[in-house]
């Protein structure tokens, strides 16, 4: 038997796992991704936890024979780190080779929501969606493009950035060193942020009685479902934003689908009526008509699933 490790890197947390031919994830670990000086020092912890899954496999008589990684932030053709917005520590870190060397391995680096977009396209939400765009709703908002059943990478590999469309022209500062990005509207983070600027301005809510660490998107998805008015209007606001870049994207691609995967997808539910009435006063009404908007399928696993196929075949992706 022969198996994949697949990586997803997040901007919160690492998990990888051994994958085999038919899509199945065994012996998954997981540890925190936040709080490295330097990539290195991940690098060397990603390296000890694959050779204890290499040691699984070889215990079970099998055999593993490459690896596959999702990083968080913009990955060049050569697996190494441009720029990671949420983990600086591994900006121009040359990830697949740096792992390669250390594992004597074929190592594979693309970007972490490319990796969940092909994930889910072969495994998920998007088996039957040809043109997609893939959003992850995390630390970050990433993106992956599907055209015409391949991946888009764009010509230094580098597309899909859909996180850091302005939809706010002098919004709150973002990682990337722009203001106003989705990312600071949509992600887990963004909607955090929301809520403590409100809360800070004087607004009520049942989240001010949270201790600091308590306060998570899904403490603010509870609060929403509660009838919370601050809640409510921050995941409104979330699904607003989301619609208003989506619509831009409609317009520019005219695909058939949007998967929404991540955390916040837990509360797609309440973002999406918003989302929607964005995407329809904004978009063309033929490419809005025709998106049709789902929630990933695999959840955590998808990008450890993606991340596998991509160490397997790395051709997967369309370059220009
Ligand atoms: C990064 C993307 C990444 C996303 C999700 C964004 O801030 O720019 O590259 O895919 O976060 O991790
Ligand atoms: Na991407
Ligand atoms: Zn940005």
């Amino acid at each position: 038997r022969e198996f994949i490790i697949g990586i997803d890197l997040g901007g919160t947390n690492c998990r990888l796992a051994l994958v085999d031919e038919g899509g199945q994830v065994l012996d998954g670990r997981r540890f925190s991704s936040r709080g490295y000086e330097r990539g290195r020092d991940l690098i060397e912890r990603l390296v000890s936890e694959c050779r204890n899954l290499i040691e699984g496999a070889d215990n079970q008589g099998a055999r593993v024979s490459a690896v596959g990684a999702g990083v968080p932030g913009l990955v060049d053709a050569q697996g190494q780190v441009v720029t990671a917005p949420n983990l600086g520590f591994l900006n121009g870190i040359p990830f697949a080779q740096d792992l390669a060397e250390r594992l004597k391995l074929p190592v594979a680096a693309m970007n972490d929501a490319n990796a969940i977009a092909w994930g889910e396209k072969i495994w998920g939400a998007g088996k039957d969606l040809h043109s997609s765009l893939t959003v992850t709703l995390g630390t970050g908002v990433g993106g992956g493009l599907i055209l015409a059943d391949r991946l888009w990478i764009g010509v230094d590999g580098s597309a899909g950035e859909f996180g850091h469309i302005n939809v706010e022209p002098e919004g709150p500062p973002c990682g990337c060193g722009s203001r106003g990005c989705l990312e600071q509207y949509s992600s887990a983070t963004g909607i955090l942020r929301s809520v403590r600027a409100a809360l800070g301005a004087g607004q009520a809510s049942c989240l001010a009685k949270l201790e600091p660490e308590a306060l998570t998107s899904a403490e603010v998805g509870r609060a929403a479902r509660n009838e919370d008015a601050l809640a409510v209007e921050v995941l409104q606001d979330a699904g607003r934003r989301l619609g208003q870049a989506l619509a831009g994207v409609a317009n520019l691609l005219n695909l058939d689908g949007v998967v929404i995967c991540g955390g916040v997808a837990e509360s797609l539910d309440l973002l999406l009526p918003s989302l929607q009435e964005e995407l329809f006063r904004r978009a063309f009404e033929r490419p809005a008509r025709r998106l049709q908007i789902v929630a990933g399928t695999l959840g955590d696993n998808a990008g450890i699933l993606g991340a596998a196929l991509f160490g397997s075949k790395p051709d997967v992706v369309w370059a220009a």
